[in-house]
């Protein structure tokens, strides 16, 4: 299959991260364009038969860039479509208590809208990966590799 991959890397993390999923695709014979957004407009995005879209976090949501970018693209109702984040790794607070999933999401809405950007043009959902960086410029957690195949072996076996 054709799969273009748009991401809104700032600090290289999500630029790496996009790069790896790359290399996983083509090497299962996959045709594979990975590109910033910002050398890509969104309004003549060229035909694939999946989308993937990455993008860092800012203060709970994803990069405006990327907001704006999702706002304009308008592949087909029906093309599928899959999502990463790169994300701080949540921390424990004063006490020492971590933040549960739900305390999480609820101020993490980087994959919520991006879904919902989306999904509102009739996209459909393959899967999504959140990729966590240690400090706020990275580096990525050691286990994004790992990740990036997970990733990779959801996209290809829907
Ligand atoms: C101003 C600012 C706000 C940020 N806000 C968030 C946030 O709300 N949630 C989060 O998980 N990460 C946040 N981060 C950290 C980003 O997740 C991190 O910079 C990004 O994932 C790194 O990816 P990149 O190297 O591809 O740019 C923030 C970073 C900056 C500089």
């Amino acid at each position: 299959m054709r799969v273009e991959i748009y991401h809104a890397s700032k600090y290289g993390n999500g630029a790496e991260v996009a790069g790896e999923i790359g290399r996983l695709l083509e090497m299962r014979g996959h045709e594979v364009d990975v590109k910033h957004i910002k050398d890509v407009s969104p309004r003549a995005l060229p035909q694939a038969d999946l989308y993937i879209f990455g993008s860092p976090g800012r203060i709970g949501k994803p990069i405006g860039g990327m907001r704006r970018f999702l706002k304009n693209v308008s592949p087909p109702s029906g093309t599928r479509y899959a999502i990463f984040s790169t994300e701080g790794t949540p921390r424990p607070d004063r006490k020492g208590r971590m933040p549960t999933e739900e305390e999480i999401a609820r101020w993490q809405r980087i994959q919520p809208m991006m879904d919902d950007a989306l999904q509102a043009k009739g996209l459909e959902k393959v899967a999504a990966m959140k990729f966590h960086v240690t400090d706020l410029k990275g580096p990525l957690e050691a286990d994004w590799q790992k990740k990036a195949e997970e990733f990779v072996g959801a996209l290809v076996n829907w």
